[in-house]
């Protein structure tokens, strides 16, 4: 007798998608054998990618970070579980965000690095045509990220994309240099314009929710300021009415960056209101001083009714924002949220 399970994922957009799983397999093997590339990066527990919520079974969530997942019932990493029973899943994605076949890969060269503030990097790089010839356009959705891979050293990050698609084939990235960091010693110290990476992606299930007219509010910490961007970005192009808010937050006003390209979105987009978050200010700051999730609880304080609040940055950025909304009533369905995976976190 067979002991496959059946398992039914449930996507954001309501579409249904079936696949048979061993007791002994995970969900995110199962579904790729089943020919479903579900939002993953690590396959190892640790950088929450893919996080999912059952709503029905038994089953086995395998050893993990605890930074990975959020606590709660039901909240499982697709690449850390195993059925016990038929399970039902909600993923927190749409069907299009699902791959059918592989990840792209592209080899890509760098058209731009050039510093943004003291440890961070604006990475700029242009897709070269493929095999075939086919020309270099950059698809990918507001909010995805790709793998960097520097050819013949095996070594690979991931990284938010910061522009948004575009014919130029171009990919913009915005990139904390970790000290001691392979991948940030690299970019620190060698790379130059022309220098050939090759590119995995687009991934990721992190992006904007089509929910109505809804107030959408951005909380970044960092580097996770780039999937901000990218958001807002598309929202500028598209002249999506939405009111906006962005709260951007850093340790010291010297570690801010991309301020032209805010305010180039403040001017385009007339109902989005920025806060800039500093912890640690010295005395000739005068914006707001705490972090982003203390700008957050102020303002969700006095908001009426619940905005979707879109969430990137570390883990203990992330817990503090999803804590903070959920004590002042927002629903867990209006938290969207990106952890910095682990590989990026290791530069
Ligand atoms: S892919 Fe599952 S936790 Fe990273």
């Amino acid at each position: 007798m067979s002991t496959t399970h059946a398992i039914e994922l449930t996507t954001q957009d309501g579409q249904s998608l079936r696949f048979g799983c061993a007791p002994q397999q995970t969900l995110l093997d199962a579904a790729a054998g089943a020919g479903l590339l579900l939002p993953s990066q690590c396959r190892s527990g640790s950088c929450g990618a893919c996080h999912a919520h059952v709503t029905r079974g038994d089953y086995l969530l395998g050893e993990h970070s605890p930074q990975a997942l959020s606590a709660g019932a039901g909240a499982v990493l697709m690449c850390r579980t195993q059925p016990r029973s038929d399970l039902a899943v909600a993923l927190p994605c749409e069907a299009s965000r699902i791959g059918r076949g592989g990840v792209a890969r592209r080899e890509a060269e760098i058209a731009a690095l050039e510093p943004l503030s003291e440890g961070t990097v604006r990475l700029l790089l242009r897709l070269k045509p493929d095999a075939d010839g086919n020309g270099a356009t950059a698809e990918f959705e507001p909010g995805q990220f790709a793998e960097l891979e520097l050819p013949g050293e095996g070594l690979r990050r991931a990284y938010s994309l910061a522009n948004t698609a575009n014919w130029a084939g171009e990919l913009e990235f915005l990139i904390r240099l970790q000290p001691g960091g392979r991948f940030s010693g690299w970019l620190g110290t060698r790379a130059r314009p022309g220098d050939t990476l090759v590119v995995h992606g687009p991934q990721g299930a992190f992006g904007l929710r089509e929910n109505g007219l809804s107030p959408r509010w951005f909380v970044a910490g960092g580097t996770g300021l780039a999937p901000m961007l990218s958001m807002l970005r598309r929202m500028a192009e598209f002249q999506e009415p939405h009111e906006a808010r962005l709260y951007f937050g850093v340790e010291r006003a010297a570690d801010l960056f991309a301020l032209a390209q805010i305010e180039a979105l403040r001017a385009e987009l007339p109902r989005l209101q920025v806060t800039l978050c500093v912890r640690q200010p010295d005395a000739r700051w005068s914006g707001f001083t705490g972090t982003p999730v203390d700008a957050l609880r102020r303002d969700l304080a006095g908001a009426q009714g619940a905005p979707d609040i879109y969430l990137c940055g570390p883990p203990g950025l992330i817990d503090a924002a999803q804590a903070a909304a959920r004590e002042l009533g927002v629903p867990d369905s209006r938290l969207i949220s990106e952890r910095f995976v682990a590989a990026a976190a290791a530069g």
